[in-house]
Formats: C-alpha cells, sequence, structure tokens
C-alpha cells in the first residue's frame, strides 16, 4: 500500500485485524457496557434551566443558513441559550444515557468540556457539562483567552468568541470494545456532536466554527483529562 494511505489507513480494519476486533465487542458485550457518566462532585456547580424543544424548529432552514464565521462578539451566552444549546447536543434523552449524538457501541464515551472567557452569570473558567444532571461542573478558575490562544494555533483564524467547546473522548472505554479502531470511531461521533452544536448554535442566532488545530496533549493537561482521555475536536461559540 501507498505509504501516505497507509497513515491514513493505521486504524483501517482488515481480515488479519478482525478476530481480536469481534474478541474485544464480545468481550465487551458479555461484561456489559458501562453507562455511568463522568462527575466531578465536591466542584462548585452551575445550575442550568430545564428547556422544552420549540415548535418552530425547521431543520431545513438551520441546514441553509449554517456557516462559519471569523468575527464574534465576546459576551457570554445567557443562561437559557447555553442550556439549551448543551441539552439537545449532548443531554440524556434516552435509557442508558442515550442522547442526540449517536454513540458507536452505545458506549456514550463522548465528553463535552468548555473554556468561558469572561464573567458573567457565570464565572470565567473551564466546565465540564454533566450529563446526567444537566449542570456545569466548575473544574478550573479562570479562562485567559491568550492562554488558549498558545494552545489552540488556530485561533489565529477568527477575532472574539463567547466560549469554546472542547470535546473529549473516554479512549479507555472505547478501545476496550473495539481497540484501536476506536479512534476512528470517536472522530466520527466528535463531528455528528459539533454538528449538533454548529446547527442548534445557527438556531440560537449564534455561530459555532470548529476548529481542527489545536495541541491535544496541551490542551489535555490544561483540562487536568485522565491520561486514557483524546482531544478530539474544538469549536468557538459566539454571536457573529
Ligand atoms: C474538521 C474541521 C476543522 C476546521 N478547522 C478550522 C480551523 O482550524 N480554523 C478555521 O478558521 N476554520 C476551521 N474550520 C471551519 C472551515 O474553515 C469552514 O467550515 C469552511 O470554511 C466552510 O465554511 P462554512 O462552515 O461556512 O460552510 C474547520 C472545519 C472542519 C470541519
Amino acid at each position: 500500500m501507498d505509504s501516505k494511505r497507509k497513515f491514513f489507513y493505521r486504524y483501517e480494519l482488515d481480515q488479519t485485524k478482525l478476530p481480536d476486533f469481534f474478541q474485544g465487542i464480545i468481550q465487551v458485550e458479555q461484561e456489559g457496557a458501562i453507562h455511568s457518566s463522568r462527575t466531578y462532585p465536591g466542584y462548585p456547580q452551575w445550575k442550568l434551566e430545564k428547556v422544552k424543544p420549540k415548535l418552530w424548529s425547521n431543520l431545513e432552514k438551520t441546514l441553509l443558513s449554517r456557516r462559519s464565521a471569523r468575527k464574534f462578539q465576546t459576551e457570554m451566552l445567557s443562561c437559557k441559550t447555553l442550556s439549551r444549546l448543551l441539552f439537545f447536543s449532548h443531554g440524556i434523552t434516552g435509557q442508558n444515557s442515550r442522547g442526540p449524538t449517536p454513540s458507536s457501541g452505545d458506549l456514550q464515551s463522548l465528553e463535552l468540556y468548555l473554556a468561558i472567557f469572561q464573567t458573567s452569570w457565570i464565572d470565567s473558567g473551564l466546565y465540564h457539562y454533566d450529563r446526567q444532571g444537566h449542570y456545569l461542573s466548575q473544574i478550573a478558575k479562570g479562562a485567559n483567552y491568550n492562554r488558549w490562544k498558545q494552545l489552540i494555533p488556530s485561533m489565529v483564524h477568527f477575532e472574539g468568541g463567547s466560549l469554546l467547546w472542547i470535546l473529549v473522548g473516554d479512549g479507555a472505554r472505547i478501545t476496550k470494545k473495539y481497540g484501536e479502531r476506536g479512534y476512528r470511531f470517536l472522530l466520527l461521533e466528535a463531528g455528528h456532536l459539533m454538528q449538533n452544536l454548529c446547527l442548534l448554535s445557527t438556531q440560537e442566532n449564534l455561530v459555532t466554527l470548529p476548529l481542527g488545530g489545536f495541541f491535544e496533549e496541551a490542551v489535555a493537561k490544561e483540562l487536568h483529562l485522565p491520561t486514557s482521555d483524546v482531544v478530539l475536536y474544538v469549536g468557538v461559540c459566539g454571536k457573529n
């Protein structure tokens, strides 16, 4: 195989990998998948609002008007708007922690973190969205915009922004079932979640701009992630 193709197909499935791949799946299915969601007990909690779907929701209209932007206001989203974005992108809406984002093997391996730059109704800081309880856990105080610019070189492509979405995969959970191919699944799932965030932002007259250029390890350290977690995708959100 061409060496460039080989690089991209590092996690490709073939006949030689198939027995191990199936073995992992069988083992996890026998043991039962873990559906417990991540929590940060003892950290300050910020209550979010209960939200309902809007009757006028029109997916086609939203898909047509979704656009990236390069200039954002810095003002923080209201609590209601942020609550809607979080719940309808990644909240729990079904059995076994199922939500709006499809999940490979029903493992619910994605975690959503936020960097909020300005203090408003919520303090500036780093947060984890608790899907089970629908609240944000403040895992670190303060989020300095220039510091994040050092961690995410793609931030030179735009100005401003209210917050960053940071999509993280639980590598231990997914590889237990799918081995190396789990990395591919995490990336695909992150794409689904980012698309949800993009479309919901459009519906709320906001923009989410997805970003591909970031220092994975440095971002992981800043968020104090377990070493088996993978930083998959970042996006900036704000009013255009
Ligand atoms: C995986 C991915 C990575 C991206 N990374 C960046 C980025 O680092 N910087 C940036 O300004 N835009 C980034 N974008 C946004 C694209 O530039 C944008 O989607 C594209 O220009 C098309 O514009 P549209 O979103 O308005 O359709 C990224 C988009 C995707 C899907």
